[in-house]
């Protein structure tokens, strides 16, 4: 009989000892995971990576407390997988929080996993991804567990504007865990099967009396309508980690690095005759500013983020010319395309993202001004708007604004005008840019003039007619080269083609200084 030598006889222990790690939780649990309509962590992974590229990293590791039974417990992987991979052919950092294993719960050495591939994607300059999918701080280990989050949030902070960070909400998060998420620069949520809070509903009832539901509370479109944390709610885990990778597809691997490109048949030179019927003849009406967005992009393809929150304003990445570009646009279809104070915080967030990683921004402008009323006023409008002031003032990459109707007072200037830093301006015949507009002007600065004239209606209705006439048009803004160019709106793909070429090697003198202090 023939007898195996040592070595075999330990790469058979080894493959058992892994093979026993690879099972996770073990089939019950997986079941259970698989009736609640989630993927299981190693099945996440093995979806988002390209077939045969994921590499585990620091599989064997062990908790080593003893607190509470654990000295009894086994947790496979300690309840995280890690590791890297190719996306698309591209490299991609990942930890996947395994439910299965003591609830996915967060203790020193599963932190410790953590830290090790956040460490790494650092060093290789690569983009970490992280499935969240826990029960939390581990609550036998106790504060061991409470500085593995402080090591993440420690890491999350560091590597921020240097490689991009997405977190995909699959399953719980609560308490002090959901800052790494919100630490991140993307995060998705799954529909029904993923919520994040600070506070569960037991504890809000139980403190203030409130009832609610986990997902009314914290789950995907709670987050991604009403608070804004969530910038991608998804259907199920399937299609949350294709829309990853989708996101991916637009982003350098870090801030040092090249942005991606992809080949398109979509000529540079195709004019975009509908935008020429777009605007409507009243300039009281809306119109849906992602057509527009639609239009310039190649191949009429537009990835928009948050797109179910602050919908007065469209953030999303296009290609033009197969490079990536970040737009920021009002969309008058909703609240007049208004500036308000979410609004100026989802476009700063996405401005100063772009800036990092030297994604060029495109702003379209057609705002009425910022929202007025106590609920703004006292939720601060003042210091959010003056977010995206700075937002778009220290951002140093090429910033193209296109004016298609209303520009107006201060909100003209938020939405990156000359002064505050664009590189080119260009309007469409139909923007008016002005203080404000023509009937409110003229009620303020002609008062005395309308109470007393024999025919007030007529006369409000003269001035008005002679104020349109000086500013609604942006022909008043050309001649004081405030504005490079007026253009027709078919020729808006070209133009903004030319122009991010011309800017492509853009460069800018900083003042030295440690950095900006942001009125967050
Ligand atoms: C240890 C945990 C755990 C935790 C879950 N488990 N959460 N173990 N620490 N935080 C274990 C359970 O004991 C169970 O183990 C297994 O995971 C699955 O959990 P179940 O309760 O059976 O699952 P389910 O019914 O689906 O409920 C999921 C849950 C619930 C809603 C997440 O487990 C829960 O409420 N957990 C506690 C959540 C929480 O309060 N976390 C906050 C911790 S403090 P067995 O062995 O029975 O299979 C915190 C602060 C962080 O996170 C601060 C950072 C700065």
């Amino acid at each position: 009989m023939e007898t195996k030598g040592l070595t075999a006889k330990r790469i058979e222990e080894f493959e058992a000892k892994k093979g026993s790690l690879l099972e996770m939780g073990g089939a019950a649990l997986i079941q259970k995971q698989h009736d609640s309509g989630k993927l299981t962590a190693r099945e996440r992974v093995q979806a988002f990576f390209d077939e045969g590229t994921f590499q585990e990293v620091q599989l064997f590791v062990k908790h080593r407390s003893t607190l509470f039974g654990l000295d009894k417990k086994e947790i496979k992987g300690d309840g995280v997988i890690t590791g890297f991979g190719k996306v698309n052919g591209r490299d991609v950092f990942v930890a996947s929080q395994d439910f299965t294993s003591a609830g996915g719960s967060l203790g020193e050495m599963h932190a410790k996993k953590i830290w090790k591939v956040m460490d790494m994607a650092l060093d290789a300059r690569k983009p970490f991804v992280s499935f969240n999918d826990s029960g939390g701080a581990r609550i036998q280990e106790g504060i061991p567990a409470l500085d593995g989050y402080g090591g993440i949030f420690y890491r999350n902070t560091m590597a921020s504007g240097y490689i991009p960070q997405i977190t995909a909400i699959m399953g719980p998060t609560a308490g002090g865990a959901v800052y790494s998420p919100a630490l991140t620069d993307w995060v998705f949520m799954v529909k029904n099967t993923s919520y994040m809070y600070i506070t569960g509903p037991e504890v809000i009832k139980a403190v203030i009396g409130e009832e609610v539901s986990h997902e009314e509370l914290g789950g995907a479109i709670a987050h991604a309508t009403k608070s804004g944390v969530c910038h991608f709610a998804t259907e199920n885990d399937t299609d949350c980690l294709e829309k990853i990778k989708t996101l991916l597809s637009f982003l350098p691997d870090s801030c040092h690095s090249p942005l991606p490109t992809m080949k398109t048949n979509d000529s540079v030179l195709r004019q975009c005759p509908e935008l020429d019927t777009i605007i409507p003849d009243k300039s009281s009406r809306g119109y849906d500013m992602r057509k527009v967005v639609e239009a310039i992009a190649d191949d009429g393809c537009v990835w928009e983020c948050h797109e179910l929150w602050a919908r007065n304003i469209i953030v999303a990445f296009i290609r033009i010319n197969g490079s990536p570009v970040g737009v920021i646009a009002n969309n008058p279809k909703f609240g007049a395309g208004v500036l308000d104070v979410n609004a100026s915080d989802k476009a700063s967030r996405f401005i100063r993202f772009c800036d990092a990683f030297n994604i060029p921004i495109v702003t379209f402008a057609d705002v009425p001004g910022y929202m007025p009323g106590t609920q703004q006023e006292w939720s601060g409008i003042i210091s959010h708007g003056a977010k995206l002031l700075h937002a778009y003032s220290e951002a140093t990459v090429p910033k193209i604004t296109v004016v298609t109707r209303k520009d107006y007072g201060g909100a003209y200037i938020g939405m990156c005008s000359k002064y505050l830093g664009a590189d080119y301006v260009m309007a469409w015949p139909s923007a008016e840019i002005a203080v404000m507009g023509a009937e409110g002007a003229c009620n303020i600065i002609y008062r005395k003039e309308i109470a007393s004239a024999a025919n007030p209606e007529a006369q409000r209705a003269e001035l008005i007619a002679a104020y349109e006439a000086q500013f609604n048009n942006p022909y008043f803004a050309a001649n004081m080269g405030i504005i490079e160019e007026i253009l027709a709106p078919r020729e808006t793909r070209m133009r903004l083609a030319v122009l991010l070429d011309v800017y492509k090697n853009k460069t800018v003198k900083k003042l030295k200084k440690k950095h900006n202090n942001i009125p967050l």
